[in-house]
């Protein structure tokens, strides 16, 4: 389930192009995030997928022309388009689009784009298509144009193109799209703000081949990034050592250490307005690293490691004169074993921020659920049990309500 897509009513149109074979995997997880999809498809498009395959996924039978005698007053194209909440046409062929800016109402998805209550349903395209069509100014014209006439146009992804040729054009990834139309739907909260986030372990070397890490996945963290960007901030992700995919439209720089994260983040913090801290940055490094890989010397002896203690990097930049004059609104996390409200409380103090968000760890590390704890200067509030994601989003509310008060 996703918040912002489970009960929306989505018509997914299919145009003519060979990218309709992401169109089963993006109607697949609409369903999956609780969105009713009413597949409809041009001739074209049913060239390259079959309506039936698009039933079976979306669960409704297929619409392909105007001359249905399912719908009892013969019109599907007002019935369908009244009850979207959205029309997103993926792929959205370069001859799609130009029927669009025709206004053509020759077939059912031409048609049922031009029946729609333009104030409440909004008309989203994926276009998907050559890089010669793609960059021809006919197409960019048509694109302008539908733009200029209320339609939300969604990027194209750059590569290797079905006629074995690369560029633009591709149609962007059924995951991409689905993030842009959650965005779509989220409100736009954090609109003029730039979040700066820290997530996942850091790496500590003791050499070239060894070194002390965690087991955070940073999925709280890239959570919390994907839902800032959907409300409309600006994002700078700090990433350590992770495995996971970049949220769109989000500038990520991957660092090691902690002393690589603070560099990086004191540098970024300038220009951000809210730092959330949901790194687990690691408390102690080796005191030197060594140049070269240490070998085992025969004599059964172990090395002697010694720790020096890592900088505190959201204290430090809870500490500066932009976050002290209430310029930049710093968030820190905790992971506790026991106590939780205690040691977050505990914590805010001594790190010195306006909110610290606890959650019981390690036992969360790489679950793609969580619980959380939201501690500030008026008392704590639960944010029960729920999927990061969920959970991501729920939190840039409360920090857009903390925002707003001050
Ligand atoms: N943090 C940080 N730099 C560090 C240590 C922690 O920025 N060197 C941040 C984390 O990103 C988190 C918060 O501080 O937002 C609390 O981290 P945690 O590891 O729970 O706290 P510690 O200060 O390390 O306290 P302790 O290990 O004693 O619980």
């Amino acid at each position: 389930m996703n918040e912002q897509l489970a009960g929306k009513h989505i018509v997914l149109g299919l145009s003519g192009g060979v990218a309709c074979y992401k169109s089963a995997e993006l109607c697949r997880l609409l369903v999956k995030a609780g969105a009713t999809v009413q597949v409809v498809m041009t001739e074209a498009a049913a060239q390259f997928i079959t309506p039936v395959t698009m039933q079976a996924l979306s669960g409704r039978s297929v619409y392909t022309s105007q001359w249905d005698t399912r719908e009892a007053n013969n019109m599907p194209h007002i019935n369908l388009s009244r009850e979207a909440d959205a029309i997103l046409i993926a792929p959205c062929s370069a001859d799609f689009i130009a029927r669009l800016v025709q206004g053509r109402a020759d077939e059912l998805l031409s048609l049922l784009c031009l029946a729609r209550p333009r104030d409440r349903v909004p008309l989203l395209l994926a276009p998907a298509m050559n890089r010669e069509m793609w960059g021809h100014p006919a197409t960019q014209r048509n694109l302008a144009q539908v733009a200029r006439d209320g339609a939300t146009v969604l990027g194209v992804g750059f590569g290797d193109q079905a006629c074995g040729e690369t560029g633009d054009g591709r149609m962007l990834e059924a995951a991409e799209i689905l993030e842009e139309l959650e965005a779509f739907f989220t409100p736009q909260l954090l609109t003029g703000q730039h979040v700066l986030i820290t997530a996942g372990p850091t790496f500590e070397a003791i050499d070239p081949v060894r070194g002390i890490t965690n087991l955070s996945s940073g999925k709280m963290g890239f959570a919390i990034a994907r839902a800032a960007r959907a409300a409309g901030a600006q994002v700078t992700l700090v990433a350590g050592p992770v495995h996971l995919p970049t949220p769109r439209g989000v500038r990520r720089i991957d660092v090691r250490s902690a002393q690589n994260m603070l560099a990086i983040v004191e540098e970024q913090a300038r220009e951000a307005t809210i730092f959330i801290a949901t790194a687990a940055v690691a408390d102690w490094r080796p005191a030197t690293a060594a140049l070269h890989k240490i070998k085992k010397d025969g004599t059964g002896d172990v090395p002697a490691l010694e720790f020096v203690e890592n900088p505190d990097i959201l204290a430090t930049v809870a500490r500066t004169e932009r976050a002290r004059a209430g310029r930049l609104y710093c968030v820190g996390f905790a992971a506790e074993s026991e106590n939780l409200l205690e040691h977050a409380s505990a914590k805010r103090e001594r790190k010195g921020v306006p909110l610290l968000v606890g959650n019981i760890g390690p036992a969360t590390f790489g679950q793609d659920d969580n619980a959380l704890l939201l501690v500030d200067a008026q008392g704590h509030r639960e944010l029960p049990r729920a999927s990061k994601e969920a959970l991501g989003h729920q939190l840039v509310a409360e920090i857009a309500r903390r925002l707003a008060a001050v």
